[in-house]
C-alpha cells in the first residue's frame, strides 16, 4: 500500500531555500564532484588562513583516516560569536525558558561575547590550555553553552556529560578523557524537582577516582549551598569576578578536535566520539539552515538536552553560527502541565520547534490538551529526532502542535555523523509520517544485505554511507582501532550506521531503527551490555540480559532477566532494589521496565547467549523462537516463556 502523502505547506514551499528541481540539482552535483562543491560550501564558515585541501578521506581498512579542509585555520568560537559582532550585536542570540513558568533571560550575540570571553579568561587562570579536556555536567542554562564555547574558544577539548547520569557513569568519562576541569553547578532544575549536580560530581570524584581532575567550577544557579573543597573547587562567579571580556580566539587547524561525546555502543564502555572543528562547523551549520530553512529573524528552538549530539549541533554550534536566536529550555514539556509547549511558543513567538516523538508521544497521551492555552500561530516548520517517528505521533504532530500548517522535518543522523543525514529538506520533497525521505547534499545512503552485497530498488536491508562528509566524526577518543572495528568492519570501505531502512518504490529512507545491540529509549541511546554490567556488578546478581521491547510511549522499554546467586532469594523487594541500582549505578534514562528472574539464559553449546530468543520473549513473539536447536539446554526457554512479564 502505497504511503499517505503530505505536501510542503504553501507558505513553506513559497519561499523555502530549495524546491524539488533545486535540491535534485544540487545533490547530483554533490555527488559528482564532491572535492567541487565542498570546497565552495566550506566558505561558509570563516577562516583564519584559508584551506587549499578539501577533502582527503579513506575507509580502507586498517587505514581509516577522515580530514577535511585539513590546511586551513579557524575557532569555532569565533564563528558563533564573534563574527556576528557588530552587525548582530544587539541581537539575541539565547532565549533561555527557565523550568518554572515565569522565569526567562535574554541574552544578545555582544552579552554571549562577554559572558563567553570572561569565562574563556576565568579557564585560562585554571590552567586550562589547548587540547586539555573539560568535562562539563550542567543543567540546562546558558551557562552551559557559554562554557562550551569558552572551551572553543581557548582550543580545549569539551566533553559534555548528561545531567541525567549518575556519578559512576561521570567518573567513566572524566577519566577517559582525562579531564583536567569539571563545570558544574550546585543544582539543576527540571520538571519542578532539583538535580543534584555538585554532589553527583564529588562523589563520582570522591577517594581520588578522578586522578586528572584538578579543578571543579561551579555555578550558582539555585539558592541551595554546598561546601566547597578547596582548593579544587571554585565558583564561577568567584573565578571570573576579575577576568576581562577581552579573550582573542585560539587559531585551531581544522582537523583539532573540538569536543568528544561520550554515546553507548553494543558492547563495552561508551565510546568517545570526536568531533574536529571545521567541517564539522560547516556540516553543522549548512544543515541547520537547510534543514530549517532558517531565516533572519528566526526565533528557533531545539528542545533537546546540550548532553547530546543535538543540543551540541543544533542548540549551540549550527544555530550561532548561523546567527540565529537559539531557545535553551530548562525544564520537560510536561511541566507544570502538557500546555507548556505550546505556551513557550507563543510567549518567544517561535517560528521552528525540534524536538523527540518521545516528546510527542507524551503529550499526544493526553489527547489535546497540549494545545490548550496557546495558538501557536508563530510556528513554520517543525522539526523531529532521536528515534522513528510513528505515523500517528507525525499526524498529532503536524494536526496539533502545527494546525496543519508546518511540515514536519524528520531528521535522521547520529552523535558519530555530527549532523543531519536523512530528512525531507523544505522544500525538497513531498512528506511521508514515519520516513526521513532523503539524503543531504554529499550523503551517499545506501542499502546491503548481511553480507555486505548492495541492495537495489524498493527493499530493505543494513543503512550504510558510502563516502565521507565533513561533519563525520574522525575517531573515538584514544581508541582509532575501535572506531574502525565499529562503523568500518562489517562492511568494507563504508561507514555503517548500526541502523537497518527501508527504502521506498519512490527511494525515500524510512529508518527501522538499530540492527545492532544498542536501544533506544524514550530517544536516549543506551547500550544493553552498559547496563548488564551495572547488574552485574550488583553482589546478587550472578548474570543479566538486557533486551528492548516496543514500548507506547518510550519507543523501547528495557526487559531484564536476572539470574540470581546461589541461595538468594528473588523477592520483589530485591526487583526494587535492582531497579534503584540501575537507577544509581548509571541513570534513571536507563531504569528497567521489567526484571525476570532466570534460574537460566538460554545459552548456545559454546555458552554464548542467544538474545534473539530473549528478545522475542520479551516481545510477547514467543510462538515464534525461530531455530533452536543450537540451544545447549531448550528446557530454559520454556520456563522464560512461562514465567515471562510483558503480556
Ligand atoms: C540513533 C542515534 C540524532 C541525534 C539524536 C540521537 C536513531 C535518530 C532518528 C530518526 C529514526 C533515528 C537511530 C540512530 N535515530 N534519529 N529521525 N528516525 N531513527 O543520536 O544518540 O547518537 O542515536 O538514533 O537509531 O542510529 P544518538
Amino acid at each position: 500500500m502505497a504511503a499517505k502523502t503530505y505536501a510542503m505547506p504553501t507558505a513553506v514551499a513559497e519561499h523555502a531555500r530549495l524546491s524539488p528541481a533545486s535540491y535534485q540539482e544540487k545533490y547530483a552535483a554533490s555527488i559528482a564532484d564532491p572535492e567541487a562543491f565542498w570546497r565552495e560550501e566550506g566558505k561558509r564558515i570563516n577562516w583564519f588562513s584559508p584551506y587549499s585541501k578539501v577533502k582527503e578521506t579513506s575507509y580502507a581498512p586498517g587505514n581509516v583516516n577522515i580530514r577535511w579542509f585539513s590546511d586551513g585555520t579557524l575557532n569555532a568560537c569565533y564563528n558563533c560569536v564573534d563574527r556576528h559582532l557588530p552587525k548582530r550585536a544587539d541581537k539575541t542570540a539565547i532565549i533561555w525558558e527557565g523550568d518554572e513558568v515565569d522565569v526567562q533571560k535574554h541574552v544578545t550575540f555582544r552579552e554571549l561575547h562577554e559572558h563567553v570571553a570572561r569565562f574563556a579568561n576565568g579557564l585560562k587562570k585554571l590552567g586550562v590550555g589547548k587540547g586539555d579536556r573539560v568535562a562539563i555536567y550542567m543543567p540546562m542554562v546558558p551557562e552551559a553553552a557559554y562554557a562550551m564555547l569558552a572551551c572553543a574558544r581557548i582550543g580545549a577539548v569539551h566533553s559534555v556529560i548528561f545531567g541525567g547520569f549518575s556519578p559512576n557513569a561521570i567518573a567513566d568519562r572524566v577519566n577517559d578523557c582525562e579531564a583536567k576541569v569539571v563545570i558544574t553547578a550546585n543544582e539543576g532544575r527540571r520538571g519542578g524537582k532539583a538535580v543534584p549536580l555538585k554532589p553527583n560530581v564529588d562523589k563520582a570524584l570522591s577517594k581520588g577516582a578522578c586522578p586528572t581532575v584538578d579543578h571543579v567550577v561551579i555555578l550558582k544557579h539555585t539558592d541551595t549551598d554546598y561546601e566547597l573543597e578547596a582548593p579544587r573547587d571554585v565558583w564561577w562567579h568567584e573565578l571570573i569576578g576579575d577576568c576581562d571580556t577581552d579573550c582573542s580566539p585560539e587559531v585551531m587547524n581544522a582537523e583539532d578536535p573540538l569536543f568528544i561525546l561520550y554515546t553507548s555502543g553494543s558492547t563495552g564502555k561508551p565510546k568517545g566520539v570526536v568531533h574536529t572543528t571545521g567541517g564539522y562547523m560547516v556540516y553543522a551549520s549548512m544543515t541547520h539552515e537547510y534543514a530549517f530553512d532558517i531565516r533572519e529573524d528566526d526565533v528557533y528552538w531545539c528542545a533537546a538536552d546540550v548532553g547530546w549530539i543535538t543540543g551540541h549541533s543544533y542548540i549551540v554550534y549550527g544555530p550561532l553560527a548561523n546567527g540565529t536566536t537559539t531557545l535553551m529550555f530548562e525544564g520537560v514539556p510536561t511541566y507544570p502541565d502538557v500546555s507548556r509547549i505550546g505556551k513557550v511558543v507563543d510567549k518567544h513567538q517561535v517560528n521552528i520547534l525540534y524536538t523527540a516523538p518521545t516528546a510527542i508521544r507524551a503529550l499526544m497521551a493526553k489527547g489535546t490538551a497540549a494545545a490548550k492555552g496557546s495558538t501557536r500561530e508563530s510556528l513554520r516548520i517543525l522539526g523531529s529526532v532521536g528515534e522513528p517517528i510513528n505515523p500517528e505521533a507525525w499526524e498529532w504532530y503536524y494536526n496539533h502542535i502545527g494546525n496543519s500548517q508546518c511540515p514536519v522535518i524528520d531528521t535522521f543522523w547520529q552523535t558519530e555523523t555530527g549532523g543531519i543525514l536523512i530528512a525531507p529538506f523544505p522544500a525538497a520533497t513531498d512528506m511521508k509520517p514515519g520516513s526521513a525521505m532523503l539524503p543531504f547534499f554529499g550523503i551517499k545512503p545506501k542499502l546491503v544485505d548481511n553480507e555486505g552485497h548492495p541492495l537495489e530498488g524498493a527493499t530493505e536491508g543494513n543503512l550504510i554511507i558510502e563516502d565521507s562528509w565533513p561533519g563525520q566524526a574522525r575517531t573515538l577518543w584514544g581508541d582509532h582501532e575501535r572506531f574502525e572495528q565499529t562503523y568500518f568492519s562489517t562492511y568494507k570501505n563504508v561507514y555503517f550506521t548500526g541502523d537497518g531502512a527501508r527504502r521506498d518504490e519512490d527511494g525515500h529512507f524510512w529508518i527501522t531503527g538499530r540492527v545492532d545491540d544498542v536501544l533506544n529509549v524514550s530517544g536516549h541511546r543506551l547500550g544493553t551490555a552498559e547496563i548488564e554490567s551495572a547488574l552485574v556488578a550488583h553482589e546478587v546478581v550472578a548474570e543479566a540480559a538486557v533486551v528492548g521491547y516496543p514500548h507506547d510511549l518510550k519507543g523501547q522499554g528495557i526487559y531484564v532477566y536476572v539470574t540470581v546467586v546461589d541461595g538468594v532469594n528473588a523477592t520483589d523487594e530485591l526487583r526494587v532494589e535492582l531497579v534503584k541500582w540501575v537507577r544509581s549505578e548509571l541513570s534513571p534514562i536507563a531504569t528497567p521496565d521489567f526484571i525476570q528472574w532466570a534460574p537460566g539464559l538460554p545459552k548456545t553449546r559454546s555458552g554464548k547467549i542467544m538474545r534473539r530468543i530473549l528478545r522475542k520473549i520479551a516481545c510477547n513473539e514467543h510462538s515464534n523462537l525461530g531455530d533452536t536447536s543450537t540451544l545447549a539446554d531448550p528446557s530454559v526457554v520454556d520456563s522464560l516463556i512461562e514465567n515471562r512479564l510483558n503480556r
